[in-house]
């Protein structure tokens, strides 16, 4: 995107200022009392989910004023450049096509000239064969035990995702079969994940886009072992017990898997964005392909809505100006992400690392400091347990938390009815904490309940916290891919909007190299001169602590 004139000297970038400046204190309640229309019209529909954003600080002319600089940024012309398969992540001189990992069989998407559906599609029917080979037994282990637990091995991209996925379609998974993820180095995860194992019966998938990835490469060294001690020795046992997922071929040989048992995928697939490309093959084994196609055409219909829908019905724009807005205007700097389903326990973690990691950056595409907020810091966990933890800072603390409260109209189908009648008082909860935070409690209403005038400022909620609510009918594949397919666009618009490059992620590699240096002065006698007064400081303690 050829960029001049930086964000903060848009004369767009100027009117919003102006705009906010008159906005002022302006509450909710009086945005509603002035527009009866406003909660039915600040709504979007994109496929299944239904999102109100009437609970925002804004009026039509903040959004008008925010697609203004939306216009003025380049954002859909950029947007059209990734679903072109142009070079968009400029630091790494990559296309990013996660988009395309999902396109029907018949889209052609090129990169250099190539169009790599087809190679997209054949990797999904090599895993499609796998993953039935294994739900069916056919795949056995190396004695011919059929396999019981499928382990992944992976870390960031290479696990949140699946592990997210995993816990969200539960329900749709084969119960029969049992599924682990590791991925912390911590000896401790890998250890809790197998202890009550038998090596016969368990498939190990090895997931790293790079397969240069210590914490991966440790854990999955120390599994073989494992697997192999435990087959007394059997060293030809690892072909039947581990696959690799990767985009380097080389590594995988390296490490001792056989390339037939590997899963490809591609440089254009950012590792954040990976989990509907072989990363998920954890994932389709446990649903089964057909659902995990479901799961692709959800995130292909939003891809569709975003690269298609006006700005002003747009989901993935709107969520992402909304955040620019409070951003730049009210100076948040975090945002909640609250899901109403227990099965979305791993989704905020998820989120964390796609848009922290994506837009978590201080330099800009012309390799600028910036002078404008980036990327939030993203956290939440299920309603209603936060409700009885952290919300009170919501209700009554001194910061800007805009929030996203998601929710579903069903019960999980296999819930005994007794449990599905639990779903009106937890959907009951997502509706309070909305209302309550946007609209809060005066001290005239706290009084008016007889409350002791010295408890009355205690007892009162400014409100004025603005939420999203998204709410689907029910937690399928599809919806679920059409829910991260929001988040993925919704990032990109605030990445565009900030001048970012949202698909690298330099800022991971300095603590990597360091740990590299600081690892061999944890040996007993090793020389700690390199290392700052504080950390060398820090390393004899442990050190004498270990005894060495
Ligand atoms: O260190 C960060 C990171 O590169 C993430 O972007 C990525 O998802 C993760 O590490 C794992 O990388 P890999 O899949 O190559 O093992």
């Amino acid at each position: 995107m050829p960029e001049t004139v930086r964000l903060n000297e848009l004369p767009e970038w100027a009117a919003l200022a102006k705009h906010r400046a008159e906005l002022g204190g302006t509450h909710l309640r009086e945005l509603f009392g002035a527009d009866p229309g406003r909660a039915s019209q600040l709504t979007v529909r994109v496929g299944d989910l239904y999102l109100d954003y009437s609970k925002h600080l804004v009026t039509g002319e903040t959004l008008a004023l925010l697609r203004d600089l939306a216009a003025a940024r380049g954002v859909a012309e950029l947007r059209d450049a990734m679903f072109r398969g142009e070079k968009i992540n400029v630091t790494e001189r990559r296309a990013v096509l996660h988009t395309a990992l999902r396109a029907p069989r018949d889209a052609v998407i090129e990169v250099d000239g190539e169009n790599v559906v087809p190679a997209v599609h054949a990797v999904l029917d090599k895993m499609a064969q796998f993953a039935n080979s294994v739900r069916t037994g056919a795949w056995t282990g190396a004695t011919g035990k059929r396999i019981r637990t499928v382990v992944n091995i992976g870390i960031g991209g290479s696990d949140l995702g699946p592990a997210m996925a995993y816990e969200a379609l539960r329900p749709y998974t084969a119960r029969a079969l049992d599924f682990r993820f590791v991925s912390n180095v911590d000896g401790a995860d890998l250890h809790e994940a197998v202890r009550d194992l038998d090596q016969a019966e368990t498939l190990f998938i090895v997931a790293s886009k790079t397969f240069t990835t210590i914490e991966t490469i440790t854990n999955a060294t120390s599994a073989r072992t494992w697997l192999v001690d435990g087959l007394g020795g059997d060293e030809s046992a690892v072909a039947k017990h581990f696959v690799a997922l990767s985009t380097n071929a080389k590594e995988v040989a390296d490490f001792g898997i056989d390339t037939q048992n590997m899963f490809e995928f591609w440089d254009w697939v950012g590792g954040r964005y990976s989990y509907d490309s072989a990363i998920g093959l954890s994932l389709m084994v446990a649903i089964g392909p057909d659902r995990f196609r479901e799961m692709l055409d959800g995130f292909h219909l939003v891809d569709e809505h975003f690269r298609n829908a006006p700005p002003e019905a747009n989901a993935p724009m709107l969520l992402g100006l909304l955040g620019v807005w409070y951003g730049a205007f009210f100076d948040s700097q975090s945002h909640a992400v609250l899901p109403y389903s227990h099965y979305l326990s791993k989704f905020t973690a998820y989120l964390q690392q796609l848009d922290m990691e994506s837009n978590g950056k201080y330099i800009d595409r012309q390799g600028e400091p910036v002078r404008w907020q980036t990327g939030p810091v993203v956290w939440g966990t299920p309603g209603t347990n936060g409700q009885h933890a952290y919300y009170q800072l919501l209700h009554q603390g001194t910061k800007m938390i805009p929030a996203d409260l998601i929710g579903f109209a069903q019960p999980v189908a296999e819930l005994p009815p007794r449990l599905a009648a639990q779903h009106d008082l937890l959907m009951a909860n997502l509706f309070a904490q909305g209302q309550a935070l946007a609209f809060g409690k005066t001290a005239d209403e706290v009084r008016a309940e007889g409350v002791p005038e010295e408890q009355v400022p205690h007892r009162t909620f400014l409100g004025n916290h603005p939420t999203t609510t998204i709410l689907a009918n029910e937690l399928s594949p599809s919806v679920l891919g059409q829910l991260v397919a929001l988040y993925e666009h919704k990032v990109f618009v605030q990445g565009a909007i900030w001048d970012i490059d949202s698909f690298d992620q330099w800022g991971v590699e300095l603590g990597k190299v360091l740990a590299k240096r600081v690892e061999p002065a944890l040996t007993e006698g090793a020389d700690v001169s390199g290392l700052d007064p504080s950390t060398a400081n820090l390393v004899a303690s442990y050190r004498e602590l270990r005894g060495r």
